[in-house]
């Protein structure tokens, strides 16, 4: 068998989303309808042990970064306590958590001591009022606080994600792109994606983000690509406004696809390898456990049908499609 998780397209793969539970303590417009959702009941979650020792089968065929998601994975108790298995397995170099921030202050210097090199936090507005609308009741007083405790605690680059929204906060791409001037935070735009739901809305919604670009030369704001400063090896592309303390980013999986250099696999809460974002494929890990032979064949067998791209544009250009193929919502993947 291969020592590196190589897909029939090249693609090495060296970065797993781990997604530690579905449920959220926010209710996000474009991630979760407002009543909740049926959420994973507890024992179909995971354990840590579980989780751990996929890490470690992993570790050993050259994954080297781990990104905790939700849901919100704040929510799911203890997180410390994985956060310290997964720093301990050998290989692992980089443990990041995708956020919206709203616990993350008061267990910042836990989570640092536990092992925790990253942070990126989703914030779709500056403004109180707007920012309680997107997220359906979220304090941003949290997120800003949280977001000082993690520049305090030594977590830098801080990443801000922003999904972009047509009428709904495509007005504070400059707001956004000034907090990148002025403090050192990576502020990265995403382009609102089509999945898991059937929002027929979506279209309406959805912006490419060569708006953002547009807007920094209707401003006369000069840009540079600037990939290599920022650590980590998501999706984005990166640039830094002349003079900028800080930088932002792009992530335009609908208008200009980046699955050439696709280096991610992703574990669901409920114990599912998917071997992209987009796809319905799944592989169940959990009756592999405690048996790393059949976990690495099922690793290798998620790779060999892991498609070229995700083909989501297509749903911009068919009047009938309005959502994607994947069965889950994007709470049930962790992005
Ligand atoms: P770093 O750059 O290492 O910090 O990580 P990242 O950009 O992968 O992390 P994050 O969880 O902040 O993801 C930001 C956005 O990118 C989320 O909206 C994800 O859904 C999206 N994203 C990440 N990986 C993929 C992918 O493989 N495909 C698609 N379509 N979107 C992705
Ligand atoms: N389109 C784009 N990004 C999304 N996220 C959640 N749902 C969507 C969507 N439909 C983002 C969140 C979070 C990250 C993990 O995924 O804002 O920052
Ligand atoms: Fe929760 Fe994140 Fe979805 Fe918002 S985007 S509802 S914070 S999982």
């Amino acid at each position: 068998m291969e020592t590196r998780l190589v897909d029939k397209f090249g693609r090495v793969h060296d970065y797993l989303r781990i997604s530690v539970t579905d449920r959220c303590n926010l209710r996000c417009v474009y991630c979760m309808p407002e009543e909740g959702m049926e959420f994973e009941p507890e024992e179909r979650l995971l354990t840590f042990e579980e989780i751990a020792e996929t890490v470690r089968v992993l570790a050993g065929y050259g994954v080297r970064k781990i990104r905790l998601t939700g849901g919100e994975p704040l929510v799911r108790k203890n997180l410390e306590q994985l956060v310290t298995m997964l720093s301990s397995i050998p290989g692992i170099e980089d443990i990041a958590l995708t956020t919206n921030g709203i616990y993350f202050a008061p267990r910042a210097v836990k989570l640092k001591q536990a092992g925790l090199t990253r942070i990126n936090i989703s914030l779709d507005s500056l403004r109180a009022d707007r920012f309680s609308l997107i997220t359906r009741g979220g304090d941003i007083r949290r997120v800003l606080a949280s977001i000082q405790e993690a520049i305090r605690v030594g977590l830098e680059p801080i990443k801000l994600n922003v999904v972009l929204m047509k009428g709904i906060n495509d007005d504070e791409i400059e707001d956004f792109l000034k907090l990148s001037l002025e403090q050192n935070l990576h502020v990265r735009f995403i382009e609102y994606m089509p999945i898991g739901h059937d929002d027929a809305g979506w279209k309406s919604k959805y912006l490419p983000l060569s708006t953002v670009l547009e807007r920094c030369e209707s401003m006369g704001w000069q840009t540079e690509e600037c990939d290599k400063a920022l650590k980590g090896n998501g999706p984005s592309q990166n640039y830094r406004i002349a003079g900028a303390a800080g930088t932002f980013g792009l992530i335009h999986p609908v208008s200009d696809h980046f699955c050439q250099t696709c280096n991610r696999l992703r574990l669901t809460a409920d114990g599912n390898i998917k071997p992209c974002l987009y796809w319905s494929d799944e592989f169940n890990v959990r009756r592999h456990i405690g048996d790393e032979e059949a976990l690495a064949r099922l690793f290798f067998r998620a790779l060999e049908i892991k498609p070229e791209s995700h083909e989501m544009a297509k749903v911009l250009l068919d009047e009938q499609m309005s959502h994607t193929p994947t069965n889950r919502r994007m709470s049930q993947i962790g992005g």
